[in-house]
């Protein structure tokens, strides 16, 4: 049943190798911030999520990029168009139902060929792709999982694997005190096709839940590639600041959008403190007395006199009123926060949210 097909990434070879974006999910754990726009395409130092992953497959010399889509598909499709401004060609698969993660690539087996490099849309990574799709093909794998050694491994997916990176056992989401190991399931594969024939048309399907484990059970040759690299997901508010920080701190190259236009932001240098850490889109008005620290703002921002903002993402056309002191928080587009306001650590707030001055939060 299991059977292979080896591609070359050389340079100048041709390259069948496609990338599965899996874009569909629902995001709830992001909410309110992915409830108007979809997390795969959410601001990451206000560049569309998903663009961080194109640039990063696109670095492996893959160039055709398949999107699974279900949740607010208009929103995404009308970004990446057929990917022509982005430097590669977008195609797209829209479920009638939420298909899971494995009933998503089945949904695109039309499009997809004998391998396919398939990622979570979600996860913020440096990992050398090339390197893992060899690594697979030196295996002789069946799936090759990406997996990742962190300090805090409750709320993800374990991956045990042998030292010769075999894998023996999967251990989906523990809780605290089950937890066995700290390596966890990336959210990035590289699967044979064969994969497919494990993965039923009816209901959804998980990759990690229902695939994977019974394709181990029946003696297929799954493999972790364990990265080293940068690797953060931005499943729930505190994990996108993190990655937010990821940026911010340099330990992740910020790309260069190419649809950017950016009108001036109007400040006086001299009556505002900015830090060099912090990103801050195109017109934003920021006014004296301003503190501005290891934070990202998106554009048409205004913020006024004596607002303190640090370690805080605010997305655009947000107007903060005077003497506001917005720390580790997340802040929605078109938001108004009133004079005086305090939110502290945590705090998250949606699209279009209105504080009343002197609010603390
Ligand atoms: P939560 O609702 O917060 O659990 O997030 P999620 O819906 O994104 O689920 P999860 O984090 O488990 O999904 C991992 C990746 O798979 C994300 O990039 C999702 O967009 C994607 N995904 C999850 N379910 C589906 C699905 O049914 N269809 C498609 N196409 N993608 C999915």
């Amino acid at each position: 049943m299991w059977y292979h097909f080896r591609f070359s990434l050389d340079p100048g070879e041709e390259n069948l190798i496609k990338a599965f974006i899996l874009a569909g999910g629902k995001g709830a754990h992001l909410r309110p911030l992915a409830l108007h726009i979809p997390k795969p395409i959410v601001p990451l130092a206000n560049i569309p999520f998903l663009f961080f992953q194109i640039e990063q497959i696109k670095k492996a010399g893959i160039t055709e990029i398949i999107l699974g889509l279900s949740y607010q598909p208009r929103k995404i499709t009308d970004i990446f168009g057929d990917g022509i401004n982005y430097g590669v060609t977008m195609r797209y698969t829209y479920e009638d139902f939420p298909r899971g993660t494995a009933g998503a690539l089945k949904a695109a087996e039309n499009l997809i060929d004998d391998m396919t490099l398939v990622l979570n849309g979600d996860v913020l990574t440096d990992t050398d792709l090339r390197e893992v799709i060899q690594f697979h093909q030196g295996q002789k794998a069946d799936a090759t999982i990406v997996t990742k050694r962190v300090m805090n491994p409750s709320g993800y997916g374990l991956v045990e694997a042998g030292p010769d990176g075999r894998v023996v056992r999967f251990v989906e989401k523990p809780p605290e005190d089950e937890v066995t190991g700290d390596t966890i399931n990336a959210g990035i594969y590289v699967l044979e096709r064969s994969v497919l024939d494990c993965v039923s048309r009816e209901g959804p399907q998980s990759f990690e839940r229902e695939v994977f484990p019974s394709m181990l059970a029946a003696g297929a040759r799954i493999y972790s590639y364990t990265t080293r690299s940068y690797w953060q997901d931005i499943g729930s508010p505190q994990k996108y600041l993190e990655a937010t920080f990821g940026i911010i701190s340099g330990r992740m190259k910020l790309p260069s959008y190419p649809l950017k236009s950016c009108p001036p932001n109007r400040w006086e240098k001299r009556q505002v403190q900015i830090d060099a850490f912090s990103i801050l889109d195109g017109g934003c008005i920021i006014k004296p007395g301003v503190v501005i620290e290891n934070s990202v703002l998106g554009e048409n921002c205004r913020i006024e006199e004596g607002v303190l903002i640090k370690d805080s993402v605010i997305w655009s056309g947000t107007r903060i009123r005077q003497n506001a002191r917005i720390e580790q928080s997340i802040i929605g587009r078109q938001c108004h926060i009133g004079e005086g306001v305090r939110l502290r650590a945590g705090s998250v707030l949606g699209d279009k949210t209105s504080v009343t001055d002197y609010s603390v939060l």
